[in-house]
């Protein structure tokens, strides 16, 4: 690793030059199918056309005002965010992170005008919110944790999936505000709560006046076959994070909210000096555009039919696989083992792909891949796991 780099992260021991579609060139010149997009990121594929020209094309005008002025493109994004959402209105950030918190300070600013000394947030176990302070204490995972005390306080944790571990919470504390959830848990493995659970949770928090707030930075933007992955039940946030996939890259994130969620700020409450920036703004609009135009949700949906339904003919009754789940293209494969070096083994193959947790595979794809992209991730996972002693 390079010394002047903080120590953050374990990178695989290559770098990537370039990439088309799916397809991903390391310096060397190999080329590999890349099934997990950047994290979550680049669903359009890399180096996409039409968002290459626009980039270019806005990065030759104006790239940054700060939020000074008016910034047409924002104002078109958030225009357009509102009507895949049907809420009201946006604010635009510059990741997942920033998103979450922006969520985080509605809540406060939402229980300090109910009167509370304290306002709580439920939160679930194993989920992922992000590294800031406040977003690291609401995320469910020690490791990520563990040595930034003293956490921000306010969170009140329950088991994911469990609506009545909510239910409980609502007889014993009376200041929470909200509840905040990931419609399908990204980084615990891909873990897809009953249907139903989603509709339970929205019951609730009309019953007690609580905002529900979806984090869908990974299960959003087409990635389960839907806009948004709650849109799978008949379910309304009043908060909802987005970031990942928006602009294909180029920094940004949003939260979005409606009714007295969407009111809460006033000038000088929140802010960024990037968000927003016409080059980022424009950039998701073009995304937004294209994915809406390709129809992109549909051919989501058929192309993880395809792959789940290999994966489960292939590795159902394989004694190291615990379990195979998920929506559209994001796809966990639970083994019973530690399955780190497949990673490595995978690159040999020519496939970039991602363990999470240890023992998940999680496959997170273009959605433009092709079918004989996803029948090549199916046979080369299916072969990795088969090959394993
Ligand atoms: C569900 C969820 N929330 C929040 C985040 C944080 O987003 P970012 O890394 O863009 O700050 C992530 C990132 O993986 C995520 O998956």
């Amino acid at each position: 690793m390079n010394q002047h780099l903080m120590n953050t992260y374990a990178p695989l021991p290559l770098a990537f030059e370039r990439g088309k579609g799916a397809w991903l060139w390391d310096t060397k010149g190999k080329r590999y199918l890349d099934a997990i997009s950047g994290l979550g990121v680049c669903a359009l594929g890399h180096a996409h056309p039409e968002v290459t020209r626009v980039i270019a094309e806005q990065a030759g005008k104006l790239i940054h005002t700060a939020n000074l002025a008016r910034i047409p493109w924002q104002e078109k994004l958030a225009d357009a965010l509102a009507e895949i959402t049907g809420m009201d209105r946006v604010f635009v950030a510059n990741s997942g992170t920033e998103a979450i918190e922006c969520a985080l300070k509605i809540t406060r600013i939402i229980g300090h005008q109910r009167g509370f000394s304290s306002p709580g947030v439920i939160v679930m176990e194993n989920s992922f919110h992000g590294r800031s302070l406040a977003a690291l204490s609401a995320t469910g995972n020690r490791k990520v944790q563990a040595g930034f005390e003293p956490l921000v306080g306010g969170f009140l944790r329950v088991p994911f999936a469990n609506s009545d571990a909510v239910a409980k919470i609502a007889e014993t504390s009376n200041e929470v505000v909200a509840v905040l959830v990931e419609p399908i848990q990204g980084e615990a493995g891909i873990q897809v709560p009953e249907n139903g659970y989603l509709e339970a949770l929205r019951a609730l928090c009309d019953e007690q006046g609580w905002l529900l707030i979806f984090d869908e930075i990974q299960s959003g933007l087409c990635r389960t076959g839907r806009w948004y992955a709650h849109q799978h039940e008949p379910v309304q946030p009043d908060i909802l994070t987005t970031a990942k996939a928006l602009a294909n890259g180029v920094p940004i994130g949003a939260c979005v909210a409606r009714g007295a969620a969407a009111d809460a700020f006033s000038p000088g409450r929140h802010g960024s000096t990037f968000g927003g920036n016409p080059l980022a703004s424009r950039t998701a609009c073009t995304v937004l555009d294209i994915m809406t135009s390709q129809n992109l949700n549909a051919h989501v949906a058929e192309t993880g039919d395809i792959m789940f339904a290999a994966f489960r003919s292939r590795l159902q009754d394989h004694p190291y696989v615990e379990d195979i789940r998920g929506r559209g293209l994001m796809i966990g494969i639970e083994m019973n083992q530690d399955v780190n070096p497949l990673k490595h083994a995978a690159l040999e193959q020519g496939l970039l792909l991602n363990i999470t947790r240890n023992n998940i595979i999680r496959l997170l794809p273009p959605l433009i891949i092709d079918e004989a992209q996803a029948e090549q991730i199916v046979d080369t996972v299916c072969k990795l796991i088969e090959e394993l002693d």
